[in-house]
């Protein structure tokens, strides 16, 4: 018996003018259901078909009252933007949590790049320091956006941007892009990574993620009340960064050791169990509370419940506008 789905485009997905905060909104809620024990999410699996590239599954179910289903497969290719592809390509299927059916299948580019500023934005919300002026940024793509676009949700008095990249013209065109965004704030174009960091409330690395890591930017730089994220698992903060931390966190506890365990990332002086303060489920579930003060470390992997949180609006917002071409599997 055939059965509707609802393709959606990412142009679709553009149409709808969902928000950063609607989706920080949303991510926050899935994170409380983390906490709550109401989340089944395996760690992502994962093939690599060339260095340094990886196609992941990733399926999460979150039970209670949100009761919604999603898997994404998703590829990181670093070598396609030089072949004019994008770096990041992928689906995101909604899941009809009753019968299994796919009922939506959609564009997981946008789902991604959005979803994980959000979770920054999150964490941001519970261990950022109000008086939040200055913010560095290293690596200044996609992510390097979208972790600004959440922390101008977040921090209200926002002043600086502090830019680094090592390819030249991107901090030119960050700028012309985020500008707008933050007309009052200076943007600052650093020549290396030391520089950027120099004095910054919040330093968030978005360079690519590779198996053997340079860690290029170290403890020793970051002023002693400053927020650290990372996006870009272990590439670039120190494993002091983490482990020197007042607090660390990351966005699932059991994920973070899985990968851990598995002994590509995190190696080599990344914090172990013992040096975790909190994840994010237990945080915005209130078991935990954030802390303001000193430098707060988190490694934010990405995880499938920040995807089906995301993905889930997106089918609400399709379907209330019309939005998408329904095919018939
Ligand atoms: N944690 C998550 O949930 C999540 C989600 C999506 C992407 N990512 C990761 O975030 C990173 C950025 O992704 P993106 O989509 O913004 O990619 P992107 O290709 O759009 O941007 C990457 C930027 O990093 C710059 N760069 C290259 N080498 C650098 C270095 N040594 N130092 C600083 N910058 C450098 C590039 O010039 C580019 O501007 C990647 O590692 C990606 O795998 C993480």
């Amino acid at each position: 018996m055939p059965f509707d789905v609802l393709w959606l485009s990412q142009a679709n997905i553009d149409t709808l003018g969902i928000t950063m905060l609607e989706i920080m909104d949303e991510v926050e809620q899935g994170f409380a259901a983390q906490g709550r024990g109401e989340v089944e999410m395996p760690a992502k699996i994962g093939i690599h078909t060339r260095k340094d590239c990886f196609n992941h599954s990733m399926p999460c179910y979150v039970s209670g009252n949100l009761d919604m289903a999603g898997v994404k497969v998703v590829s990181g290719y670093p070598p396609n933007p030089k072949k004019g592809l994008p770096y990041i390509t992928g689906i995101w299927c909604l899941l009809d949590p009753e019968t299994g059916l796919v009922r939506a299948v959609m564009d997981a580019a946008w789902i991604t790049a959005w979803r994980t500023g959000a979770a920054s934005g999150v964490y941001a919300r519970y261990f950022g320091s109000p008086d939040t002026r200055s913010i560095a940024i290293l690596g200044l793509g996609v992510q390097g956006r979208m972790n600004l676009r959440a922390m101008i949700e977040v921090f209200p008095n926002i002043s600086e941007v502090r830019m680094y990249d090592p390819i030249a013209g991107q901090s030119a065109r960050y700028k012309a892009d985020m500008q707008p965004l933050l007309p009052g704030a200076t943007f600052v174009d650093c020549a290396d990574p030391k520089i950027c960091v120099d004095n910054a409330d919040v330093i968030i690395t978005c360079s690519p993620i590779v198996e053997k890591p340079e860690r290029f930017v170290k403890a020793e730089w970051l002023k002693r009340d400053s927020l650290a994220i990372s996006v870009d698992y272990d590439s670039a903060f120190d494993a002091e960064t983490m482990s020197g931390a007042a607090c660390f966190t990351t966005d699932n506890e059991g994920q973070y050791l899985w990968t851990k365990g598995h002994g590509v990332y995190f190696q080599n002086g990344y914090p172990d169990k013992t040096g975790l303060h909190s994840d994010l489920g237990e945080i915005c579930a209130g078991k935990k509370a954030g802390v303001r003060s000193g430098r707060r470390s988190a490694v934010l992997m990405g995880i499938a419940l920040d995807d089906v949180m995301t993905g889930h609006l997106i089918y609400q917002k399709a379907l209330e506008r019309k939005v998408g071409t329904w095919v018939q599997l």
